[in-house]
């Protein structure tokens, strides 16, 4: 009864893979550091041998052009090396997404799909962790609202996805408990860190501009620059009780995330 978890040493698969061990529940991380190349889809059944369900997180997005094709190979190898579940992290919105968790289907394995709002660890443990210590935050897109997920509840949600019994094709959409435009995000981050925190809508060159001067590749900003254009147009501003569903307690708060990660000092 072994769980593999793909992306095992990102955000949310390491988060994953400790709620395992807490639990006693066998696990393995997966990614190129063990062997694992979404780049090499040889890698792939080797990998997944042995398993009897997998945690599915793409990087570096699910939503990029030519990841449905990657999805269906990887669904038909689950199927061939008999998984009986998988869990698909995925975003709310995003029509490149939908084909991905349709491709991944494909295969016939039972797969539970957590389609989230914006994660608030984006903030911290993201791209936008430089624009908040530089009190910044500097997107292409309006001030629109968005329901920011904290990834600890996304990690909480997929445990129970990849441990209920009997193994469900379902998909859950997984927000935060309230609306917030970036402005207002902004603003809890500023009160949390006690200096000023602005929001700006810039062009699209000038978001890669800033993602290159962080550090992110120009061939992943550009993908995720067009991705923020499409779906930050209030398309995903509703907020679900999903979390709640799954884990019987409500999500948490954007000024929970923002207090604990000051705290913390990662923006100082
Ligand atoms: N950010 C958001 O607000 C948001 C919202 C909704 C959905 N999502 C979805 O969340 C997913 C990203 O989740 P995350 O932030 O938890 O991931 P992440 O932290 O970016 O994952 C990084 C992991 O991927 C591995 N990796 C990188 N390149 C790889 C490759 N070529 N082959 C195999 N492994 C590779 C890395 O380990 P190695 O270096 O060892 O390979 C690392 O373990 C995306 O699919 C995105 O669509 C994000």
């Amino acid at each position: 009864m072994t769980t593999l978890i793909l992306g095992g040493a990102g955000r949310s698969g390491t988060r994953v893979l400790t709620r395992l061990a807490a639990a006693a529940l066998p696990a393995l991380p997966a990614s190129r550091r063990t062997g694992f190349d979404w780049d090499d889809s040889s890698t792939w059944a080797p990998a997944l041998r042995g398993t009897t369900g997998a945690y599915v997180c793409f990087t570096p997005d699910l939503a990029f052009p030519g990841v449905p094709e990657k999805m269906e190979a990887l669904g038909r190898i689950a199927a061939t090396e008999g998984l009986e579940r998988l869990v698909l992290l995925s975003g709310r919105g995003e029509e490149g997404a939908r084909a991905s968790e349709a491709a991944l289907r494909e295969g016939g394995v039972a797969t539970t799909v957590l389609r989230c709002s914006w994660f608030q660890q984006n903030f911290s443990e993201h791209f936008l962790a430089g624009p908040v210590r530089r009190g910044r935050l500097r997107l292409p897109a309006p001030d629109v609202p968005e329901a920011f997920v904290d990834l600890d509840d996304v990690a909480d949600a997929a445990v129970v996805a990849l441990t209920r019994t009997p193994p469900k094709d379902s998909t859950y959409e997984l927000s935060g408990p309230e609306l917030l435009t970036f402005t207002q995000a902004a603003a809890i981050l500023a009160h949390a860190c006690d200096r000023p925190i602005t929001f700006e809508e810039v062009d699209v060159p000038t978001f890669v501009h800033d993602l290159a001067a962080d550090g992110v590749p120009a061939q992943e900003a550009e993908p995720l620059a067009r991705l923020f254009t499409e779906i930050l147009d209030g398309r995903n501003a509703s907020i679900t009780d999903d979390i709640a569903q799954l884990l019987d307690r409500p999500a948490s708060p954007l000024n929970a995330y923002a207090q604990r990660t000051a705290n913390s000092g990662d923006w100082s």
